[in-house]
């Protein structure tokens, strides 16, 4: 076992959180830990020394579980499997990762769990036999997970001779009958009786003296039946058992440090929140925060019982602390959350201009549904309402007939794939005024909804499910980052990230390894980019060990320095060009080059450029009906390629999602049949279909979809041989990324190929092929301090590298000069250009920057200098390929 004195931040003490006499006196303490903190003997090993700490401490811990992480998923999928009368491997799935922990663990597992295993296969095979499950047998199926994982957990415990004893939490939980519910919601969504009960304290007391360790997430009702609490369930049955027990705390053992002031993917610049109050914490949860489920906080508030969020991978870190006393000087905006999949239903009338009751016999219907509302809007004429459709209690057919019956009132219109994003904090009213700034970043995005909670708690704007992040991003650096941050403001989730125990940033580049010679070539001319060969030829390497891939066409928007285009072509890829200049170029570069070997994709471009290409011999792409339309002589007798929307874009921002209704580009399948009748018109043979869903993906599966549109829309035309999927494959840009799974893709497209082995399949990669190359190198002119900010100035900005300004791009930095000493400042780095949006990184933990330091820019190779200027008349950096 790992040291049983397992270093601790020390715990608040329960008094000074104005928790009352008895429970700050309490013994007990409630611990939780969630699927990601049990699944490997080491998280095992920290529990124990936890225990042991507690337990040395004169406490008694009441341990909470949840299924071993992904298994409530799986459980899921099961029942879904099952209905459908599939086999189940999933089911095998199951099995094979209790065994796996039980090994890790030493443990027999058909001795330990094996009832467990049978109870499973044979409810499964219920339910495969009638393809039916009932909210009671979904819950028996999904009530295993936990009593699995604590059963497995309890004999590992045991085994080191531990004071402890396992508990069946449908002994102790009992669920409240709500007349309201319907079954579903009863047996999956239950709600138990909660507040102080001796007699739980007594029948404990009777059992042992030293730990207990139980489930999550299930209870009993009073038929005696099983029955689940929903999403996020284990934090609610920890709260209540704390409850009941009148514990002195509740610890919430997670994956994460504690509650932050946004999502640290989104906004790595996010901040931990050290100290919250109960109406905070609660008001995080349900805007967004997924750190702790917001019903676990209501019966914390009403017993005053403080709430500890801990990171189960540092204890010795203090984490977040809910409770009543938080350290407030004035209003704040804590956080900017962010919930998404929201569904609006908008009930539009003039009939309810003044009718009396509209309001009451509306909602009576959402009542009788039991669908529960939200956000609410209303005005003369319309009452727009959010609804929650991701907790999984609402059924597709409930929607579609409360429709159906609002419809009788009124015009209802349903809006789906919404975003609502909050600022949260404590009087929201009274800080509107210092907002107006923040709110410009609204001007050019449709609300849906506004809506100002009347607990003046949170203000929140719906918005479409794509601007979300965005959106995330912009307020929190325009609200927090400038505030004048309190006590309650810890340490940003790149600085926790930062430190030695975590890796600190991406993994290492080639340019941590060819410092010297950087610094030697800096020395002679900066700004600069450099661009390594070796790294462009590894990555072209990877894709062409893909061999369902026939071409692989670089994009060279992305970068299109001669020397880098020599490079690429000696490893036999071709181009993806999209303007003249763009074909111009690579003809200059190889005279003799297979037009074959060159795909012109242009967008809106005049008539002239497709004759001339067409003229030329390269494979010209079409991607409007515009060109078949008014000029059809151009394209007589010709081979053409066209380019699809298929519908749904992807990508790191909106400006680079290249499919859908909001972008300019491609051919909307619903066009295909015009489509049809115009290229016979003109007499012009489609042989190649492509498609290009956006930028910077690092899923797999896009390609998966892609082919999918691509395959179903060629077998409407015969002449195809070619099957073109784009671009996008993105890189890792932010700690945390996983790179792209090349091998994935390799499966996905050696699939495709095998059901369509008549067509040839190519790729178009621009980033992917030369963004890790390239860094950009520029001096630090200045820095200055203004305020809580401090800013370093760097000899170029935004004319070389735009990216940051245009997307909110992370492009990781670091101080070159100073590579091996501790970092220690947080800086916002600025280029000289005569504009605010002029920044290149913002809150970045760097050692202290002097003036003439080099700073280095990571993952510029791609769309660095291509989209660079001159404005303000400063050359950008120049080019040069090692
Ligand atoms: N093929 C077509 C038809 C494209 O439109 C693009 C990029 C590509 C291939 C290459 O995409 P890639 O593999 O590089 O993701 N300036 C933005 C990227 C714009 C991409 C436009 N189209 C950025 O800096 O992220």
């Amino acid at each position: 076992m790992e040291d049983s004195a397992l270093r601790e931040a020390p715990f608040t003490d329960a008094r000074s959180l104005g928790a009352p006499e008895e429970y700050a006196d309490s013994r007990w303490v409630v611990m939780k830990f969630g699927g990601t903190s049990i699944a490997s003997r080491d998280d095992w090993e920290r529990i124990a020394g936890l225990l042991t700490n507690r337990m040395e401490a004169g406490l008694r811990p009441l341990v909470v579980c949840s299924a071993v992480g992904g298994v409530s998923n799986s459980l899921h999928t099961l029942i879904r499997q099952a209905i459908g009368g599939d086999p189940d491997p999933v089911l095998e799935d199951i099995l094979a990762r209790h065994r796996q922990l039980a090994d890790e663990l030493d443990i027999d597992a058909d001795a330990v769990i094996g009832e467990y295993f049978a109870e499973l296969r044979q409810l499964a095979a219920g339910v495969r036999l009638i393809r039916e499950a009932s909210p009671r047998v979904q819950a028996r199926l999904m009530a295993l997970g936990e009593l699995m994982s604590t059963r497995l957990g309890g004999a590992w415990l045991g085994t080191l001779g531990m004071d402890l004893v396992w508990a069946d939490a449908r002994d102790f939980l009992s669920a409240t009958e709500q007349r309201h519910k319907n079954e579903r919601q009863h047996f999956l969504s239950a709600v138990c009786l909660h507040g102080r009960d001796p007699s739980l304290e007594a029948r404990l007391a009777a059992a042992n003296e030293g730990a207990i360790l139980t489930q999550g997430f299930i209870a009993r009702n009073v038929d005696d039946e099983t029955v689940l609490l929903g999403r996020g369930g284990s934090d609610t049955s920890a709260a209540y058992f704390a409850s009941l027990l009148g514990a002195r705390r509740l610890e919430i053992w997670t994956d994460v440090p504690g509650m932050f002031s946004a999502n640290p993917r989104a906004v790595p610049s996010a901040r931990l929140l050290t100290a919250l109050h109960y109406d905070e914490a609660q008001e995080i949860a349900s805007t967004g925060g997924s750190v702790l489920h917001p019903r676990c906080v209501p019966p914390m508030r009403r017993a005053e019982i403080p709430i500890h969020v801990r990171w189960t991978g540092r204890p010795d870190l203090p984490g977040t602390v809910v409770s009543a006393a938080t350290p407030e000087v004035e209003p704040q905006v804590k956080a900017i959350s962010l919930r998404m999949g929201l569904t609006l239903v908008s009930m539009e009338g003039v009939a309810m201009w003044q009718e009396v009751g509209f309001l009451a016999d509306a909602f009576e219907l959402f009542r009788r549904h039991s669908v529960s509302v939200d956000l609410i809007s209303t005005s003369e004429s319309n009452v727009t309402v959010s609804i929650d459709t991701v907790s999984g209690t609402l059924e597709g057919e409930t929607l579609e007939t409360l429709v159906e019956d609002i419809g009788r009132l009124c015009r209802v219109r349903i809006i789906e794939d919404c975003a609502a994003v909050s600022l949260v904090g404590r009087k929201i009213r009274t800080i509107l005024h210092r907002l107006g700034p923040a709110l410009e970043v609204f001007e050019e995005q449709r609300i849906h909804l506004v809506s100002q909670a009347a607990n003046d708690l949170n203000l929140t704007f719906v918005v479409d499910d794509e601007q979300g992040y965005r959106l995330v991003q912009k307020l929190h650096s325009s609200i927090i980052g400038p505030q004048r941050l309190g006590e309650a403001f810890g340490p940003t989730w790149e600085e926790l990230q930062s430190d030695e125990r975590k890796p600190r940033r991406l993994p290492p580049s080639w340019w941590s390894h060819r410092r010297d010679e950087l610094l030697e070539l800096s020395a002679a001319a900066s700004p600069r980019y450099v661009y390594d060969g070796d790294t462009i030829r590894a990555a072209i390497g990877r894709l062409r060990a893909i061999d369902s891939v026939d071409a692989v066409f670089y994009a060279m928007k992305a970068n299109s320095n001669p020397d880098v285009l020599r490079l690429v072509e000696a490893e036999g890829v071709n181009f993806e060009c999209v303007s003249p200049g763009e074909i111009a170029r690579v003809l200059e570069l190889f005279p003799g080059m297979e037009r074959e070997r060159i795909l012109f994709t242009p967008n809106f471009a005049p008539r002239e450029e497709y004759a001339a290409a067409l003229d030329l011999g390269v494979w010209v792409t079409l991607d409007n009906l515009h060109t078949l339309r008014e000029w059809p002589d151009v394209f007589r007798g010709r081979d053409v390629f066209i380019r699809l929307d298929p519908g749904q874009g992807r990508g790191h921002h909106e400006h680079v999602r290249t499919a859908g209704t909001h972008s300019k580009f491609g051919i909307p399948l619903f066009e295909l049949d015009e489509l049809e009748a115009l290229a016979a018109g003109a007499d012009c043979r489609i042989v190649g279909i492509h498609a290009h869903t956006g930028s910077g993906i690092l899923d797999p599966t896009n390609w998966a979809e892609v082919a999918g549109e691509l395959a179903a829309a060629a077998s409407r035309f015969p002449d195809v041989h070619t099957l073109d999927l784009g671009g996008g494959l993105g890189i890792p840009e932010k700690p945390g990324q996983e790179p792209l799974d090349t091998g994935h893709l390799a499966r996905i497209l050696d699939e495709l190929k095998r059901a369509y082995p008549d067509y040839r399949l190519w790729l178009e990669p621009g980033r992917y092929l030369v963004a890790e190359a390239g860094v950009l190198l520029a001096r630090v002119t200045q820095t200055k301090g203004k305020g809580a900010v401090r800013y370093v100035g760097i000899e170029t900005g935004m004319n070389s590298l735009i990216r940051p300004a245009l997307y909110g791009a992370y492009h990781e930095i670091v101080n070159l000069t100073r590579l091996k000493e501790p970092a220690t400042e947080i800086v916002t780095v600025v280029g000289p250009i005569c504009e605010s949006g002029d920044r290149l990184g913002n809150d970045r933990l760097l050692p202290e920057c002097r003036e003439g330091d080099l700073l280095l820019i990571a993952n510029t190779g791609a769309y660095g200098y291509t989209m660079s200027s001159s404005y303000n008349l400063r050359e950008p950096a120049a080019e040069t390929v090692i």
